[in-house]
């Protein structure tokens, strides 16, 4: 499935955020697309919102991966913009990350070809007059469902 909608503004992107979260389920695997700047972390800040966090969520570009304990499930936000090697993913144990309890949410996935699982949904942003057009897709059965319940809402 596929779900195609325009965002204008840091807040709206947050609010989409927010809405998808209330369709993830641990487990899932999302992978963000999108040149520098195109609101990959803003969308991730939303998620995380939405699944109750309050605090500040910045950018892991030189950690690779910032922890979540939530309370309904533990989130990892990954940034792989600086890693050179898929290697690099190797070393720092990549796979146990991802698990049932938890949720993914990976920025510059292709750094990860090849090690990490695939997405269950895929978002990818590009640049429009004023904002941004968001357009995410299911690769699985389980973003299939999240894809459905999110159509619910942002349309509702
Ligand atoms: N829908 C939107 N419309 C307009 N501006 C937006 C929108 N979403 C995010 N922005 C702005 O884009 C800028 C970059 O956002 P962000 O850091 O989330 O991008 P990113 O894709 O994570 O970048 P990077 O690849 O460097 O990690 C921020 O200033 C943010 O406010
Ligand atoms: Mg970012």
């Amino acid at each position: 499935m596929r779900l195609e909608k325009d965002v204008f503004g840091e807040g709206a992107m947050e609010a989409l955020g927010v809405a998808f979260s209330s369709a993830l389920k641990a487990g899932m695997v999302v992978y963000l697309e999108g040149d520098l700047g195109m609101g990959k972390t803003t969308m991730v800040r939303g998620i995380l919102r939405g699944l109750g966090y309050q605090g500040p969520v910045k950018s892991p570009t030189y950690t690779i991966v910032e922890p979540y304990e939530l309370s309904t499930m533990e989130a990892y936000h990954f940034d792989l913009y600086r890693v050179s090697d898929p290697e690099e993913l190797e070393f720092m144990g990549v796979r146990d990350y991802f698990s049932e309890g938890s949720v993914c949410l990976i920025e510059w996935a292709e750094m990860g070809r090849g090690i990490l699982p695939e997405a269950d949904v895929m978002i990818s942003l590009g640049l429009i007059k004023q904002g941004r057009n968001v357009l995410l897709e299911s690769q699985t059965e389980k973003g299939n469902e999240a894809l459905n319940v999110l159509r619910d809402i942002i349309t509702s």
